[in-house]
């Protein structure tokens, strides 16, 4: 069986960061999303991948690799336009062949081993398998309608009034009717070939659609808020070790990760919590839940639930707590005599700045 992995697409929820990286890069405990996703196909048995990719396609290609370190045969498919998840598997139909195939999400974070879903699928001879999750506010996901026996009788596409709780989740096993079904289908109202309406083609033409309930963790990391959730669930199982250098002024509480080349100096680490490799941590407060990236310097702060991406200067600044900090930023406080606040910020940057 081989993987098809989606890395094209916009990000528009994800801005400021999908301005200047893919979505599918941001990291979740120091790690890219995309590489969570590889590691979980692997687990899988998986070893042959086709990952579309974009307009970033470059950036996900120096990412990532060919994957041979990870014992994956990875095919870059480009898609010059992201015209829809149904699209992708059109122009990935000579990579594919006439194989079953898994096709997942790059920007989808699943906490449990796929091989079951994956093996369950392999024995059934059914056309395709979907993975559904109950969901408070199923409005920005597929949603599925499942009858009393727990087969799928109707999906919709981000419906404005739900008539179930049960989200489509980013992972799904096709066998080949799916290469007809997407050629079967018309463009949604927003201009997309939907992945849901080509299932749907295939319930309404009489094929074997089977549905798996997931129970544990799933995270589109598709908003800033997301991305910082599913960093705290990462950073819960983090293998705690010091890898680089914490002097006897510092003290380390719960799974802390200090990468090497590290240096912390004078600072209360409270974990889950990793300082990237060759970054320095002085006279600071950091933790809980908080990923520090590489190269990074925090001095005389308090940061909290918080990623900092790499090369990022926190500098005097205490209280920052929920933050999504990008590449090469610099944070500190204004100079005492001006007063003010200075910003320089790119588009779609939030800001909450504390008047006290
Ligand atoms: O996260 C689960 C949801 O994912 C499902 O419930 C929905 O049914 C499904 O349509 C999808 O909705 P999203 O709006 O979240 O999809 P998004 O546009 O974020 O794209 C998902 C991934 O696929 C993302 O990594 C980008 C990539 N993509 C997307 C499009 C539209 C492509 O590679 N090419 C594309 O043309």
């Amino acid at each position: 069986m081989k993987a098809l992995i989606l890395a094209g697409g916009s990000g528009t929820r994800l801005r400021p960061f999908s301005h200047t990286m893919a979505k599918q890069l941001v990291p979740v405990a120091n790690r890219p999303v995309l590489r969570h996703v590889l590691d979980a196909v692997r687990q899988a048995g998986i070893t042959k991948v086709g990952i579309i990719v974009g307009t970033r396609g470059d950036e996900i290609r120096n990412a990532i690799g060919d994957g041979s370190a990870q014992g994956l045969d990875i095919t870059f498919i480009p898609q010059a336009v992201p015209l829809g998840l149904a699209h992708c598997v059109m122009i990935a139909k000579d990579f594919l062949g006439d194989e079953s195939f898994l096709m997942y999400l790059g920007d989808n974070i699943i906490r449990e081993p796929l091989s079951g879903f994956v093996d369950a699928f392999r024995d059934s001879g059914a056309d395709a398998q979907i993975l559904l999750s109950q969901v408070p506010d199923p409005r920005q996901y597929g949603v599925a309608e499942v009858d009393a026996h727990g087969r799928i009788t109707a999906l919709v596409e981000k419906p404005s009034e739900p008539r179930s709780d049960l989200a489509v989740v980013g992972l799904y096993l096709f066998g080949p009717a799916i290469h007809t079904a997407v050629r079967s289908i018309a463009p949604s109202a927003r201009g997309e070939l939907e992945i849901t309406d080509a299932v749907q083609w295939l319930l309404d033409s009489g094929h074997t659609v089977l549905s798996h309930r997931l129970r544990g963790y799933w995270k589109d990391t598709g908003r800033v808020e997301d991305v910082l959730e599913c960093n705290r669930v990462f950073l819960e199982d983090l293998e705690p070790a010091v890898l680089g250098k914490v002097d006897d002024q510092s003290e380390t509480v719960g799974r802390v990760l200090v990468e090497e080349g590290a240096v912390v100096h004078a600072s209360r680490l409270v974990g889950p919590l990793i300082v990237g490799a060759g970054s320095t941590v002085t006279r600071s407060l950091v933790g809980p839940y908080t990923s520090i990236g590489s190269d990074c310097r925090v001095e005389d702060a308090s940061i909290g639930y918080s990623i900092l991406m790499e090369r990022v200067t926190v500098d005097g600044v205490r209280n920052l707590h929920g933050s999504l900090i990008g590449r090469d930023s610099v944070i500190t406080p204004p100079s005492p005599a001006c007063g003010t606040n200075q910003v320089v910020i790119g588009d779609h940057s939030r800001l909450q700045i504390c008047q006290h």
